[in-house]
């Protein structure tokens, strides 16, 4: 037997007008932690696809081996049946099953046409156990964090005798706390033989656990390190990643805020479902001109719920409190108000919230800023086309062409559609939540200068981060949560991220 569970050689895959990959060859080998890094649109996905039979076999050229044999997966039950799970980037639960439901859905034996759901209740509770969720596996999974679905995914894959495990940017979504639980559970996987493939641009995760890294950049594999015997570096994978060396990961910005523009007190927002819950109580603050807030705090803070709810009611059951915008005193009922008043919000959620799927490029990006490419209420193409032409070439969108559907374009290039559709819509204060989620690092550098931009032009951003580097790279103040409290403020010079964790836990 091979000392491999998965060999890749020389395979190719095109979609009308792109080369996704190019001759990529690559082993992985038995009971490894195998992570691939690239930069947004270098091909991992789509890799992983052609793997695990989401592309069928023939719709690719190359070979690839799994135990020895080549593969000829038509679907990725094929690929199932043979012990091959894949996690994609965009999670995939059924939202109003339960929990045990989608671990078994699509695998029950159903046998004489009845289901013994008591047995898979019991059966469930085993996978549970073993991914360490700690919830009812009658629990309906579109009441649980994004972190638990990702658990209630991996103990699905678990249920099915899963031998080779891939998960695509398994922590993107999670804040440090649950990353470091998942890490912690890929390396027991990975001690109970089972072998694991890891995409991810957190490269500190990678290695963390990654026996192996391999490198792709458009489309090809570029190099294969072992991370102990080649003392592998945050650097060395970026510069394989980017072809150059980086060097400043965040650009420098003389910030000088001037008067404060925007000023909210004793905010308190109500939960949705449970009225007399308070998920953000009694917030206060204050934005300058020019400047860049951030809001740091573990999942659940309230912090993107306090942004929503600003940004036109779009969260909770009620609110109360006031705004301030100019000295002015607003209430905002509606996203198209908040807009109106000159907010711009970049949801977290870009799936859900942010992006129209089926739609072009161009189509997303103006969808906000109609105004500025209509007269008398009709489109001018010619000038929605420059418009998005100009954000693929700042923004770096890889696409052949801004008529793509969104669909299409891969996690980190749909991000940055939406950044664009922000800023095309031009607002004074940017809410950007979770701005860089899914981004390689060197679109992240290229979103930082972006929004030290919109800071020299005067507006101001506010950013919900759980990259505690990120916010304090960038920005001016950092007002830490928890437990829908501010628990305090720290400025660029106090920040550390010791302080942040600290002030959130004690206040
Ligand atoms: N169905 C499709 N049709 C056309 N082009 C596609 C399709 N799927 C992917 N592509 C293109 O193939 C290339 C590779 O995309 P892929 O999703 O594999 O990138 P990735 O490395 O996973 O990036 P990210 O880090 O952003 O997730 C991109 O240029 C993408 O636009
Ligand atoms: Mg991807």
């Amino acid at each position: 037997m091979s000392e491999y569970i998965l060999e890749i050689e020389n395979l190719t895959k095109e979609f009308p007008g792109v080369r996704a990959l190019e001759n990529v060859s690559l082993k992985v080998k038995k009971g490894e932690i195998h992570s691939l890094c690239g930069e947004n649109g270098a091909g991992k996905s789509t890799l992983m696809s052609c793997i695990s039979g989401v592309y069928p076999n023939g719709s690719y050229e190359g070979r690839v081996s799994y135990n020895g044999h080549e593969t000829k997966y038509h679907s990725v039950k094929d690929s199932e049946k043979e012990g091959l799970a894949i996690i994609h980037q965009e999670l995939a639960l059924s939202p109003y099953l339960s929990i045990y439901e989608n671990i078994f859905l699509g695998h029950m034996d159903t046998r004489f046409g009845i289901i013994n759901w008591n047995k898979y209740l019991k059966e469930s509770r085993e996978f549970l156990k073993t991914v360490g969720l700690n919830e009812p596996p009658e629990t309906v999974v579109s009441k649980l964090g994004v972190g638990k679905q990702q658990l209630v995914e991996i103990a699905r894959a678990l249920s099915k005798k899963t031998e080779l495990l891939i998960l695509d940017e398994p922590t993107s979504s999670l804040n440090d706390d649950e990353s470091e639980k998942l890490l912690n559970l890929m390396l027991e996987l990975k001690k109970q033989g089972i072998t694991l493939v890891m995409i991810s641009h957190k490269l500190n995760e990678v290695l963390k656990v990654a026996d192996t890294v391999t490198i792709l950049r458009d489309g090809k594999s570029i190099s294969t390190y072992d991370v102990k015997a080649d003392n592998l570096t945050e650097e060395i994978i970026i510069k394989d990643m980017v072809g150059r060396i980086l060097t400043h990961r965040f650009p420098e910005r003389k910030s000088t805020p001037g008067e404060v523009i925007m000023e909210v007190k004793n905010w308190t927002v109500y939960h949705p479902d449970y009225h007399n819950i308070k998920v953000v109580d009694n917030a206060s603050f204050f934005l300058r001109k020019g400047e860049i807030l951030a809001f740091c705090g573990p999942m659940g803070a309230g912090r993107t719920e306090l942004m929503m709810s600003l940004f036109g009611r779009s969260f909770g059951f009620r609110s109360e409190g006031e705004l301030f915008i100019n000295g002015k005193k607003y209430i905002l009922n509606s996203p198209r108000a908040a807009i109106n008043s000159g907010l711009g919000y970049i949801s977290e959620d870009r799936k859900s919230l942010g992006l129209i799927l089926i739609q072009d490029i161009k189509t997303n990006i103006s969808h906000s800023s109609l105004n500025k490419i209509s007269k008398f209420g009709v489109i001018n193409n010619q000038k929605e086309i420059k418009e998005a032409e100009r954000y693929r070439k700042d923004l770096n969108i890889r696409t052949p062409s801004i008529n793509q559907y969104v669909r299409n374009l891969s996690g980190g290039n749909q991000q940055k559609v939406v950044v664009s559709k922000a800023l095309m819509a031009d607002p004074n204060i940017f809410i950007v939540d979770e701005p860089t989620r899914g981004i390689d690092v060197g679109a992240k550098t290229e979103i930082y200068g972006i929004m030290n931009d919109i800071i020299t032009s005067g507006k101001s951003v506010i950013m919900v981060s759980s990259e505690l580097p990120e916010a304090i790279g960038m920005a001016d103040r950092i007002y830490v949560m928890n437990e829908g409290l501010i628990k305090g403020v720290l400025s660029k010079e106090e920040a550390t991220q010791e302080k942040i964790m600290h002030m959130a836990l004690v206040g």
